[in-house]
Order: structure tokens, then C-alpha cells, then sequence
């Protein structure tokens, strides 16, 4: 992307109290919940913002809500891949360059700082910037002036600048790969974007969305996911985060075999997932229908399933691996309703 994106259409706020480009943002985990916060608090200041998460887990939705939901909303929003563009070309990309300055510099051309006067600068990727470019850009944030490449004027821009990185950036500060003064001048307010595997509890919304909106875009009949799916989906790590359950659906919706997506509709990924063991990881608790007893009933009931499948069945087996006595288990199965004439 190269130029200045325009304001796109408001919509109508379901989500009371915040503004309505953040219901791109789908969730309601606790953690999302405080990213919303952020965003309503400082969309309207010109503070420096830096996003920091892993890749996938939203940054750019995020800058794209606090432009289009803060006072810049209805001025210039100007991405930059300081990853994509190579460095020899980001400094006049960003600074814009003379006629004459360099053998392919035909004729003047402003760059992104100027494009983005009165909106706001996204410089995706900013870990990868060149050592050379960060103290230049260190200058531009003090000043909020600058020189074009091959140019003596002094320009001046109203521009605010927003960050993003998939890397830890104090880590790249210590190891000596980006400046410190640099960093700190980025870091006025730091969000942190949650990676998906701790906000589960919005995996349910999530799929919901996306197969709506994939339904209607490859014109299929989806009408939702069943139990055991949905189970799958939930213990998945996620290492590629929304954007790999976006493409997951999207490729689901194409292919699945009847109107709802089972276990034989997931990829091998997913169903290679294991359960479980010894200590669960701790999803995030959700605020409603959260029950202690039912959740530690479920898994209780599905290590007894296990343990007796791992012995094939002989209960003396079973009741040694999970250490409980023969008696203990046999009230459990009863209580639990675990049989094997019923398949578990
Ligand atoms: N909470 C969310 N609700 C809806 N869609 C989401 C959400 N988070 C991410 N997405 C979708 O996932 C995809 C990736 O999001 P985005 O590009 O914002 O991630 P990113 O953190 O910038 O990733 P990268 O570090 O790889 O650039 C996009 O298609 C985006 O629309
Ligand atoms: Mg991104």
C-alpha cells in the first residue's frame, strides 16, 4: 500500500461507550476488553503509540481504530512497511525526495510525513528499520520537521505516528539492534496486542463472524460448528493467531463436507493437538457461564476416558496410572456415567 487511505464508513456501535471502528476488533475476553479501553483513552490525544504482539493478533486493526475513532478520523491514515520497503528506498519514502536527487529521481515526489499531515503515520514492522533511518526518524519525532532527500527546505508536517513490531523491543534495546533513545520515544503508550491462545474464551465470536462473512462471500451454507470442533479449535495453540483461524474458516467454509464443520472438516494440524496432560494450560476465565465444579467435573470425567482407553479398559490398570484406588474409580465411572458398552 502506498498512498493515503481515506476514512472508511462509520457503523453503528454495538459495543456501548466505544467508538465504532473498534467492532472491527471482534472479542470480549477481558484482555481485548482492556486494548478497547486504551484505544477510547487515546485515540483523541497525538501521543505516540507503540502496538507490540505477535504476528496475526491484530496491531493493524488496532491503528486502524485509534486513527478512524480519534480526532485524525477524517484525515490522511498512511501505512508504511519499514519490513517490505528496502532500506535504500524507506528514507525517501518517508521523507520524500527532490528532482535530481538520486538517478531515479525524475521529478520531486513528497513522502509519507508530509502525505500524513493532519492524520497519522503507521510505520508497520518498525523493528526492521535500518540503524541510520531510527536516528532520523528520532529527529523527525522531536522536530516534526524534516528535509527532503536531496532537499535544503525544512518541511514541516502535523502528523502522529503510530508503531508496531511482532518483536520484543526492549529485547532488540538490550541486544543492540534498536536505539534506546528511539524506543522510548516510541513507547509514550504501549498497547499490548494479546496472542489468541490467552483469549480463547473469543475463539466462539470469533467463528462466528468469520463464517458469516465467508458464507456470504463463497456463497456457502455454514449454519455453525459442532461440540467436538469446537473443542478441537479451543485447545489449538493458534501460533498464527486470528489471522490463521481466519484463513483455517475461509478454507473450511470452501470445503467442509455438509452444512456443519465437524472434526473431519479440521485440519490435521488441529486434530494432532494434544489433549491435556498433567496441568491444562489456564485459558482465560470468561465472566459469564464460568462454572468451577462443571469445568473440573468435565476434565475429571475425560482423564477417567483416557486412562481406561490407555489400559484398554482393565480398570486395576487404569486406577494404578491415575493413582486412585480400584474402588475410587469405579464410583467415579458411576457418577460420570462412563462406560465402555456406550463408547466412553
Ligand atoms: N480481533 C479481531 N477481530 C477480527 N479480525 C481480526 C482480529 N484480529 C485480527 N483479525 C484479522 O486477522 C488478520 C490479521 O490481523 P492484522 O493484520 O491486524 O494482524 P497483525 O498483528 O498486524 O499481524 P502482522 O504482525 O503479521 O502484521 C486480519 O485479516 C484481521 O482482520
Ligand atoms: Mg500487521
Amino acid at each position: 500500500m502506498t498512498t493515503a487511505e481515506a476514512a472508511p464508513a462509520k457503523k453503528s456501535s454495538p459495543k456501548p461507550g466505544l467508538s465504532p471502528f473498534c467492532n472491527n476488533i471482534i472479542g470480549k475476553s477481558s484482555s481485548i476488553c482492556k486494548v478497547f479501553s486504551l484505544i477510547e483513552k487515546v485515540q483523541d490525544t497525538d501521543s505516540t503509540v507503540l502496538i507490540q504482539g505477535e504476528s496475526g493478533t491484530g496491531k493493524e486493526l488496532i491503528a486502524r481504530a485509534l486513527h478512524f475513532g480519534g480526532d485524525r478520523g477524517n484525515k490522511p491514515f498512511v501505512p508504511v512497511n519499514c519490513g517490505a520497503i528496502p532500506a535504500e528506498l524507506l528514507e525517501s519514502e518517508l521523507f520524500g525526495h527532490e528532482k535530481g536527487a538520486f538517478t531515479h529521481a525524475i521529478r520531486t515526489r513528497i513522502g509519507r510525513f508530509e502525505m500524513a499531515d493532519g492524520g497519522t503515520v503507521f510505520l508497520d514492522e518498525i523493528a526492521e528499520m535500518s540503524p541510520v533511518l531510527q536516528v532520523k526518524l528520532l529527529r523527525v519525532l522531536q522536530e516534526k520537521s524534516f528535509e527532503r532527500v536531496g532537499g535544503a527546505k525544512t518541511i514541516s508536517s502535523d502528523f502522529r505516528v503510530i508503531a508496531a513490531t511482532n518483536r520484543d523491543l526492549a529485547e532488540e534495546v538490550r541486544n543492540g539492534n534498536f536505539r534506546e533513545d528511539l524506543y522510548y520515544r516510541l513507547t509514550v503508550i504501549p498497547i499490548e496486542s494479546p496472542p489468541l491462545r490467552d483469549r480463547k474464551s473469543d475463539i466462539p465470536l470469533l467463528l462466528e463472524a468469520f463464517l458469516k462473512r465467508f458464507c456470504v462471500t463463497k456463497k456457502r451454507v455454514i449454519t455453525g460448528v459442532d461440540d467436538d470442533a469446537l473443542e478441537c479449535l479451543k485447545r489449538y495453540q493458534w501460533p498464527g493467531n486470528v489471522r490463521e483461524l481466519e484463513n483455517m474458516v475461509e478454507r473450511m467454509v470452501i470445503l467442509a463436507a455438509g452444512e456443519v464443520i465437524t472434526m473431519e472438516d479440521l485440519p490435521p494440524q488441529l486434530l494432532n493437538t494434544p489433549a491435556p496432560a498433567n496441568s491444562p494450560t489456564i485459558a482465560e476465565i470468561p465472566e459469564t457461564d464460568f462454572c468451577l465444579s462443571e469445568i473440573v467435573a468435565d476434565y475429571e470425567r475425560k482423564l477417567i476416558v483416557r486412562a481406561l482407553q490407555q489400559t484398554g479398559w482393565v480398570k486395576n490398570r487404569a486406577a494404578k496410572l491415575l493413582k486412585v484406588n480400584r474402588t475410587t474409580l469405579l464410583e467415579k465411572m458411576k457418577r460420570h456415567g462412563v462406560d465402555k458398552s456406550v463408547g466412553n
